[in-house]
């Protein structure tokens, strides 16, 4: 179904971005919010990156989306066909993840672009899109994501180890950043941010009293399906759910009949044999 109008549509293959304010209600996100912060197997779950400044990068993360809350975010038709129309194909769930920005404490994200992890696991084509949706307020005083307008019709970029944290070669994106606008993506509880898999990114460390948690859906076009296997899944056909789900099953969720229900990725597990590019922020 068309969900996204022609401008829309436009908007993100010229920008590399698309802002969706208001994806979710205030009650879809503030049960999203209060599920995630209770849930004890997400926090354990999270691999801490040093952001080479001293502060952690938190982030827990799923492969399939399960029948549970975060499921329904991630399958419901308002993303999963927007997703579609800018793919122009069916799109199947590639991962999930939450970034835990926590207050003062969470660390930065060094310039990236998610193609340069992905192409490592055998995606021939860039035709992935993120899906950030915010749980708390995302501003520039909490470390809200940031883009370079139009930097996704650069390619891929070289990305290079630098501590523990993987990034995009400088000498490229310090020529990039004189080009191109750079755009700090404020977002309130229930934006979303529909963003393409060369965009590239970054965002600053949360020194402020308030966290800055984010929920990321990355989808993966059935046309490029990897041509191996990786910590991310190949082409697994995605039940897409009516967007009247979310607001039921996170409701559920409070009714002591739900739960999370995802696995957790175990980032200690992930195969660091076949790549330089191995850091635990490369999801
Ligand atoms: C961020 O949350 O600031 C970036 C997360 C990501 O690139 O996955
Ligand atoms: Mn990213």
């Amino acid at each position: 179904m068309k969900v996204l109008t022609d401008d829309q549509v436009k908007a993100f293959n010229r920008d590399g971005y698309l802002l969706v304010r208001g994806n979710f209600s205030n009650e879809e996100i503030e049960l999203l919010g209060r599920a995630s912060r209770e849930d004890k197997a997400m926090d354990q779950s999270a691999a801490a990156v040093d952001d080479g400044k001293g502060h952690p990068v938190r982030l827990s993360a799923w492969n399939h989306p399960g029948d549970g809350i975060y499921g329904m975010f991630a399958r419901c038709r308002r993303v999963v066909d927007a997703v579609e129309q800018l793919l122009e194909d069916e799109v199947y769930h590639y991962h999930s993840k939450m970034i835990l920005k926590d207050a003062r404490t969470g660390g930065a994200w060094a310039w990236h672009q998610d193609y340069g992890y992905w192409y490592q696991n055998g995606c021939l084509f860039p035709d992935l899109v993120s899906v950030m949706t915010a749980v708390d307020r995302a501003t520039r005083q909490n470390g809200c994501l940031e883009v370079l307008r139009g930097s996704h019709k650069m390619g891929r970029i070289n990305h290079i180890l630098s501590g523990e944290q993987a990034g995009a070669a400088m000498e490229q994106v310090n020529e990039a950043v004189k080009r191109l606008e750079l755009v700090y993506c404020e977002l309130e509880p229930g934006d979303s941010l529909y963003f393409h898999s060369n965009t590239l990114h970054r965002s600053a460390q949360n020194n402020s009293e308030f966290p800055r948690w984010t929920l990321i859906s990355c989808y993966n076009a059935r046309h490029n399906d990897p041509y191996k296997d990786s910590h991310h899944p190949r082409y697994t056909p995605l039940a897409k759910v009516d967007d009247s789900e979310v607001l039921r099953v996170a409701r559920e969720r409070f009714s002591g009949n739900g739960s999370g229900g995802v696995d957790f990725v175990d980032f200690k597990k992930i195969d660091k044999s076949a790549k330089s590019l191995s850091a635990p922020s490369e999801t």
